[in-house]
């Protein structure tokens, strides 16, 4: 395993002192398809509407940027599981450790659960789930309305667009609520050190 730790002075697995760069490429590639999902989604919500082209063409688009989530985030849990996790700073009192704790177990059940959810209304609607226009996963049941409405729709969109955005409001309010208030290196050491980054 050490072999993958330094290539050409890229710090490529997590240290105790910063995050490696995989890590932060995992990391800030979802923040940037969570972006997009939101736009592509709310654009069709409140200004094309869903019987639209373009609304159609958004939800094309939406839907493999999903699954690329959905699998990117199985290749995060597998690297966070064989990488070392740097240690919060020492001063922070351990009620705030707990809490950062579950904001990212809360953030990481998000990657897996909304894109499921996703799927799922898919597949009870009877349609195959599809990668544009390569069929993922077959259709495999009748359509069931009562199901695609009650319980897909309900995770995916009436509750969960709100509770995912105040989710990622408070983890990115923490965050930065370390880099200006407590000035420490919380922050930093997930970003590369073109962009600021921690240097170690
Ligand atoms: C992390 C992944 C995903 C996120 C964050 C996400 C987010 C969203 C959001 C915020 C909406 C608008 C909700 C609303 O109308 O109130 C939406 C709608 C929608 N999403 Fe996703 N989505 C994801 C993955 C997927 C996947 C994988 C699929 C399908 C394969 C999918 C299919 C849809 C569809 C069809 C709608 C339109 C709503 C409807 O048909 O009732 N999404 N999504
Ligand atoms: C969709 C949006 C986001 C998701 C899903 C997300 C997810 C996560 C997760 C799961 C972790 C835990 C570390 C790991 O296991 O890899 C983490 C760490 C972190 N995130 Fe995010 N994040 C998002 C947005 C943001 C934003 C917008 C910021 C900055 C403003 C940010 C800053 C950080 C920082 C600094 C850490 C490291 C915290 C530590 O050292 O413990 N994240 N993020």
């Amino acid at each position: 395993m050490n072999d993958l730790t330094q290539t050409n002075g890229v710090q490529w697995r997590n240290t105790h002192e910063r995050y490696g760069a995989v890590s932060i490429a995992l990391h800030w590639t979802i923040v940037l398809l969570f972006l997009g999902l939101y736009g592509l989604a709310y654009s069709v919500k409140y200004t094309t509407g869903y019987d639209s082209e373009m609304g159609e063409l958004h939800l094309y688009l939406h839907k493999p940027i999903g699954v690329s989530v959905l699998a990117l985030a199985l290749v995060r849990v597998w690297w966070r599981s064989v990488n070392i996790e740097p240690p919060l700073p020492a001063a922070m009192p351990n009620s705030h450790k707990l809490m950062a704790h579950w904001t990212h177990m809360a953030l990481y059940a998000i990657m897996f659960v909304q894109p499921l959810a996703g799927m799922a209304m898919d597949i009870f609607r009877a349609r195959p789930v599809k990668i544009l226009d390569v069929s993922i996963f077959p259709a495999v049941m009748e359509r069931n309305d009562f199901l695609a409405e009650h319980f897909a729709d309900m995770v995916h969109n009436d509750y969960m667009d709100w509770i995912i955005a105040l989710v990622v409001a408070a983890h990115a309010g923490a965050a930065l609520k370390h880099h200006i208030i407590d000035r420490d290196d919380v922050l930093t050491r997930m970003l590369p050190a073109w962009a600021g980054g921690k240097r170690t």
